[in-house]
């Protein structure tokens, strides 16, 4: 009897259960594709992040940063879009693996997946909490109780610029004022109030059912944009160039700290900014002509993405020195140092910013809860998460339990460590993905390919070198809990998956 870890999916099933969840109308052209994947990219990983990544490990160099993540995500989308053009069905990498490779790797994958979207979800409500409330402080005068503002057990010191997690890159920086750490007030956090509140809203939308609008969407991602490119335009003529003497600042010493290693490590950071490309091919099913626009819309939003990240970057950097970036609202921070003649920008980049993660958030929970509709529904994960509530039509159960996680994680874990994690969930999918094309070639090379990955192998192969490298950049807790997380995964497909799978 054949393995069923490599038994597959017949794609007749896949196509009759995507034409019976559906009949979508095909309206996307490669534009609405390509502004889809941008609305669900740029979210807490340039708003935050890059702050982080610049303060701890690359100084102004973090540009360079995004180019070596673009390069590894630019390999995996080629190979992305050859899947997503093949089965050009709503789906994700999860669903394209089941009906190639077969059930052992689409179970890896969609594990991983999970692994991506529900902290990916965590990871984005911690950043629209940084923003909100630095909004609510700083413009309308409503101070939260900084004991309520980040994860658990975050040690937070009140500078002249108000309250900001402890570092040893804000000593350094407090020092070089002559202000003396220890003559300032001082708090341990207990947990982020407004990171699980918006993740509790948004579950609740997810409840009632929300219609993704193609409409809806452009408008956020206009929005996001905007803010973003004023912050770009008005920002460079504040850009003091000393800001970025040295460009890559010297190693401390220790690997990953400043110097070229410090740019990869970064970049394993910010990795996630990039994260989100991948929900163009869910819309594979309304899309005019997704043989063609299909890798249009995976690789322009990359594009888009990358130029944009850059000059945020250069410009993040120059107006404001590294060492002060360490912090849950970058730009703003920037901005504040601009002094006056940027002032005005401040309110509006933090409503873009509010707004344009909210969206984040939204997507990411709600792929969420498709990917364990998907595998509940082959019965590869508990079937309660494939039931449709009868009134709202959606998947209520799932959208709960998926809430109640996520609002666990944003509440007590620090940005830093739930990124990472999203990262680390995201690069196994892409490389498994990688492997699945090369693998496919050879041994399916009669199946018809509308996009096919240029120069094969090179690109699979590179974007598995990529891949695999900007992971090993990753902090060890990182690996640790990813391993626990297989391990627990594992357990689940041996107790119930491999018992009840229907293919
Ligand atoms: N790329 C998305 C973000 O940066 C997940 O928030």
């Amino acid at each position: 009897m054949a393995n069923p870890l490599f038994s597959k999916k017949p794609m007749e099933v896949l196509m009759q259960e995507s034409g019976a969840s559906h009949g979508l109308k095909r309206t996307l052209g490669k534009y609405n594709l390509i502004a889809l994947g941008v609305g669900a990219i740029i979210g807490a990983g340039i708003f935050v992040l890059t702050g982080q990544a610049s303060a701890q490990y690359a100084g102004p160099a973090v540009s360079l940063s995004f180019i070596v993540s673009a390069l590894a995500c630019a390999f995996a989308g080629l190979c992305y879009a050859e899947f997503a053009a093949m089965i050009p069905i709503a789906g994700s990498a999860y669903t394209y693996a089941y009906a190639t490779m077969g059930r052992g790797v689409a179970w890896i994958i969609g594990w991983a997946l999970i692994l991506e979207y529900l902290f990916a979800g965590s990871t984005v409500a911690v950043g629209w909490s940084g923003y909100v409330v630095s909004f609510l402080d700083k413009n309308l005068g409503l101070p939260i109780p900084p004991e309520l503002t980040a994860a658990t057990g975050t040690k937070l010191i009140q500078t002249p610029d108000g309250w900001e997690a402890y570092s040893d890159e804000l000593v350094q920086s407090l020092s070089a004022k002559g202000i003396l750490v220890d003559s300032l007030p001082q708090i341990t956090t207990l947990i982020n109030l407004p990171a699980i509140l918006i993740v509790f809203l948004v579950s609740i939308l997810l409840i009632r059912g929300i219609k993704e609008s193609a409409t809806f969407n452009n408008i956020v991602v206009a929005i996001k944009l905007t803010v973003i490119l004023l912050f770009v335009a008005f920002g460079w003529q504040f850009i003091n160039t000393e800001n970025w003497t040295p460009f890559i600042p010297d190693n401390t010493g220790e690997f990953g700290s400043f110097g070229v290693s410090g740019i990869f490590r970064a970049s394993a950071v910010i990795f996630f900014a990039y994260i989100g490309f991948d929900a163009v091919s869910t819309a594979a099913q309304e899309a005019k002509n997704p043989q063609k626009d299909m890798p249009w819309g995976i690789l322009g939003s990359l594009i888009v993405c990358t130029l944009v990240y850059i000059f945020v970057a250069l410009v993040m950097t120059g107006i404001a020195r590294y060492t002060e970036l360490n912090t849950a609202a970058p730009i703003a921070v920037a901005i504040d140092k601009a002094g006056e003649g940027l002032k005005w920008l401040s309110p509006y980049i933090k409503i873009g910013a509010i707004a344009g993660l909210t969206s984040v958030i939204l997507v990411m929970l709600m792929g969420q809860t498709r990917i364990f509709y998907s595998m509940a529904n082959d019965g590869l994960f508990f079937k309660t998460f494939s039931k449709i509530h009868t009134t709202y039509g959606t998947p209520v159960t799932s959208t709960v339990i998926t809430g109640a996680v996520a609002m666990i994680a944003s509440g007590l874990l620090p940005i830093g460590v739930l990124g990472e994690l999203v990262s680390i969930g995201t690069l196994l999918a892409f490389i498994l993905v990688c492997v699945g094309v090369l693998i496919l070639r050879y041994k399916n090379p009669e199946l018809k390919r509308p996009f096919k990955t240029p120069l094969f192998p090179v690109v699979p192969i590179l974007g598995i070198i990529c891949c695999t490298s900007v992971m090993l950049f990753l902090n060890p807790l990182t690996f640790l809990i990813a391993l626990i997380w297989l391990v627990i995964g594992v357990g689940i497909y041996l107790l119930y998956g491999r018992f009840n799978a229907k293919y």
